[in-house]
C-alpha cells in the first residue's frame, strides 16, 4: 500500500480543481461587478428622477416666466442625465461577451466616471480626468477595463480619509505600441513592506465593507491583475505614505488603430 503511485495523479485532479475555483471565482466576481453598477446606476437614476419631479413641482407652483424656464432646464438637463445613465447599463449589458475588440478606453472612462460622480462628492473628492485625445484604440474587452477602474477608483476613494483627489489619466505610453490608463490619489499610500502584497488574493487592510458596503475582500487588485495580464497588459504601483498611490497600466494598441496610425 505505498502512496507513490497516487501522488501524481492526485496533484494533476487538485491542479484541474483550482483551475475550476478560479472560473467559478471569475464568473462571481463579474456577476458581482455587474450587479455593483446596476446597483449604483438604478441608486443614481433614482436621485436623477427626484431631480425632476421636484423642479416639476416647483414650475406648477410658480406661475412666472423666470421660474417655470429654471424649472424646465432643470428638467431637461436631469432628464438628459437619466438617458446617459440607461445608455451606459444597455452598453454593459451588450458587451457581456467579454471578447476582445479595439475598444476606446476614454468612453469607459466617462461611464465609470459618471457612475461614481455622486459617491465622489459625498466623500468630498475631487475627480480630474486627462485624456489625450490622440490616444490610439486598445485591444481590450471594455466590461473588463471598466470593471479594473471601478476596483481602482473604489480603493482610491477608501484610501482617502478626509477629502482629496483622484486624477485618472489617458495617453500614448512613451513606449510605441502602448496605451497608458494612471490612476493616481492622495490618499494614505501604502507601506513599502506591504507593496508585495496587495496583488494577492484575500490580502486587504480593511475590516470588512465600509458605509457604501463597499472593500475588505482582498480581491479587488488580484482580480485587475489577472485581467490586465489576459490582455497583455502590465500593472504597477507606485506609493509613497502619507503622500498618495498611482496604478499606472499599460495596454496594448489594437492592430486596426496600429494599422491607421
Ligand atoms: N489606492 C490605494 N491606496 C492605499 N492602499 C491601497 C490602495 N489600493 C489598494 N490598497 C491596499 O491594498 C489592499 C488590497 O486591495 P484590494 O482592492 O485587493 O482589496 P480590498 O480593497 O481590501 O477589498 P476588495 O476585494 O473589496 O477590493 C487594500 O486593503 C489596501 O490596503
Ligand atoms: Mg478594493
Amino acid at each position: 500500500m505505498s502512496k507513490q503511485p497516487n501522488a501524481a495523479p492526485n496533484i494533476n485532479e487538485q491542479q484541474l480543481h483550482i483551475q475550476q475555483l478560479k472560473g467559478e471565482l471569475r464568473r462571481l466576481q463579474s456577476m458581482a461587478a455587474l450587479g455593483e453598477l446596476t446597483g449604483t446606476a438604478t441608486h443614481e437614476f433614482n436621485n436623477v428622477l427626484m431631480t425632476i419631479i421636484n423642479y416639476a413641482r416647483l414650475g406648477i407652483r410658480n406661475k412666472d416666466e423666470p421660474s417655470r424656464d429654471k424649472a424646465l432646464s432643470k428638467i431637461l438637463e436631469a432628464s438628459e442625465r437619466a438617458a446617459k445613465i440607461t445608455n451606459t447599463i444597455l452598453a454593459q449589458a451588450k458587451n457581456r461577451s467579454e471578447s476582445f475588440e479595439p475598444t476606446q478606453l476614454g468612453e469607459i472612462i466617462d461611464s465609470s466616471m459618471m457612475l461614481l460622480e455622486r459617491e465622489m462628492r459625498n466623500y468630498r473628492i475631487a475627480v480630474e480626468t486627462e485624456i489625450d485625445p490622440a490616444t490610439p484604440a486598445v485591444q481590450a474587452s471594455g466590461n473588463q477595463i471598466g470593471r479594473v477602474l471601478l476596483n481602482l477608483l473604489i480603493n482610491a476613494r477608501q484610501a482617502i480619509v478626509e477629502g482629496g483627489t483622484i486624477l485618472v489619466r489617458l495617453a500614448p505610453s512613451s513606449e510605441a505600441g502602448w496605451v497608458e490608463l494612471t490612476v493616481r490619489d492622495s490618499g494614505s499610500g501604502i507601506p513599502q513592506e506591504s507593496l508585495p502584497r496587495i496583488f494577492d488574493s484575500f490580502y486587504s487592510t480593511k475590516s470588512g465593507p465600509d458605509e457604501s458596503g463597499k472593500g475588505g475582500t482582498g480581491l479587488g487588485l488580484a482580480a485587475c491583475k489577472e485581467i490586465i495580464d489576459a490582455h497583455d497588459g502590465r500593472i504597477r504601483v507606485e506609493s509613497s505614505v502619507g503622500v498618495g498611490t498611482a496604478f499606472i497600466i499599460r495596454l496594448p494598441v489594437a492592430v486596426s488603430a496600429q494599422a491607421a496610425a
